[in-house]
């Protein structure tokens, strides 16, 4: 007997419907603008280092840190975001609004394992963050979209999608939006918007799951301060929010946070299969944070991603056809780029990889396959290259798409 006759027949329905995995994690190529992960060279390395040998050396703490976890999370480090939440966002929450988990992929698996039963509706943005669409379809989720615009999420298109949907008797479970450096548009909506997006909320009582991984990593503090979350925006408590250590800290230690009303953290937490999510990393963190560590090393992030994103924007002017455009993020990892629908996508990567540059197609990024006609998209991240490798990439991607849009006409 095979493996392939033993396993496939038990298969759950869920196992079997589970499709491939969107991307593997990697860059390919030394000239990849594809995926968003932080530049290993801003790792805290001598901070965690230090941290590490002084949990280690150290009886108590070493066998405090190696000992199974508590599940809500090890303590020191949920005040530190208590506090930290406090210093720079203003926002005033308790150790029962936080639950520890398993990167903020595991905050947002969890909120779906609260909230979704086999073929309920969740909203989305279309596009949104490909992970996120895996983690909610395979929590049985039936997902419908609500479009982006120029200045992110259509609170007007959302509210209409709502009342078709209200009209049809189909109450979404959800909205999961990423109001803040969106991946992958990079879009930050307007204080307004998000004031309007939860009052249509409220008037369609709908939960909203709000993304906010990228926060921290704002480029243009000295233009005005980002708007509040749609959490701290909120009055009725119906938004969890969702943030993580792996884009300021290391995406390998594997923490992020649920942020919500302590009665939705504490269902959370019940739904939690790992129990104490990776005690050591917690300890790390929660060690290496002590004193204004994790402040520091935001604002280093910041100093160094600024240039990453500008050299982006600059290459993007200098070297792209006119017949595209694209987005101006103030934060986060990603440009998104937008080029005439005349361009033929799979002739494009073709002709980018000729050019030994990839980017992810934004096509990926849209929960239902795009139609004929619509535009061509690209996510570009600038988090991992450096602002000369970015030049480069943008350089040799502009020559692509000219190739591309020549064959084209
Ligand atoms: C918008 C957004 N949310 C969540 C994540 C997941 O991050 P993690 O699970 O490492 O916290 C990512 C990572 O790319 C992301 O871009």
């Amino acid at each position: 007997m095979t493996n392939k006759d033993m396993f496939e027949p038990r298969w759950s329905r869920r196992a079997a419907e589970v499709g491939t995995l969107p991307f593997t994690g990697g860059a390919r190529l030394p000239l990849s603008l594809a995926y968003g992960l932080p530049d290993p060279e801003l790792f805290p390395r001598a901070g965690f280092a230090a941290a590490s040998a002084r949990i280690l050396s150290d009886p108590a703490a070493s066998a405090a840190a190696l000992q199974y976890g508590s599940i809500a999370g090890h303590p020191p480090l949920i005040e530190m975001l208590v506090e930290r939440l406090a210093q720079t966002e203003g926002l005033h929450v308790s150790p029962a609004n936080l639950l520890i988990t398993h990167g903020s992929s595991g905050a947002i698996g969890l909120a779906a394992r609260l909230l979704v039963d086999d073929g309920d509706v969740v909203l989305v943005e279309a596009p949104s963050f490909v992970g996120a669409l895996s983690i909610l379809r395979r929590s049985g989720a039936q997902l419908y979209t609500v479009p982006v615009v120029a200045s992110g999420l259509d609170v007007a298109g959302t509210e209409s999608v709502l009342q078709t949907l209200h009209r049809q008797g189909v109450q979404p479970k959800a909205l999961y939006t990423m109001p803040t450096f969106h991946n992958p548009t990079g879009l930050t909506l307007s204080l307004d918007s998000r004031v309007a997006l939860l009052e249509v909320a409220r008037r369609y009582n709908l939960v909203i799951i709000e993304d906010d991984a990228y926060r921290d990593l704002y480029y243009d503090s000295a233009e005005g301060s980002l708007p509040d979350s749609l959490y701290a925006l909120d009055e009725d408590g119906r938004v969890i929010r969702t943030g993580t250590f792996s884009k300021t800290l290391a995406p390998g230690l594997r923490l992020g946070w649920a942020l919500a009303r302590p009665e939705v953290i504490e269902r959370m937490m019940l739904l939690k299969e790992e129990g104490g999510t990776v005690n050591i990393a917690q300890h790390l963190v929660a060690e290496f944070g002590r004193d204004g560590a994790l402040d520091a090393q935001v604002q280093t992030l910041v100093e160094a991603y600024r240039p990453k994103r500008d050299a982006m924007l600059n290459a993007l002017e200098s070297y792209l056809p006119d017949e595209a455009a694209w987005t101006r993020p103030a934060g986060g990892f990603f440009v998104w780029v937008t080029l005439p629908p005349s361009i033929d996508p799979p002739e494009l990567a073709r002709c980018a990889l000729e050019q030994g540059v990839d980017y992810m197609p934004g096509a990926i990024c849209f929960p239902e396959p795009l139609q004929p006609g619509n535009p061509t998209y690209l996510r570009l991240a600038f988090s991992l290259l450096s602002p000369e490798e970015i030049v480069e990439a943008v350089k040799r991607l502009g020559k692509a798409m000219r190739q591309t849009l020549g064959s084209a006409k």
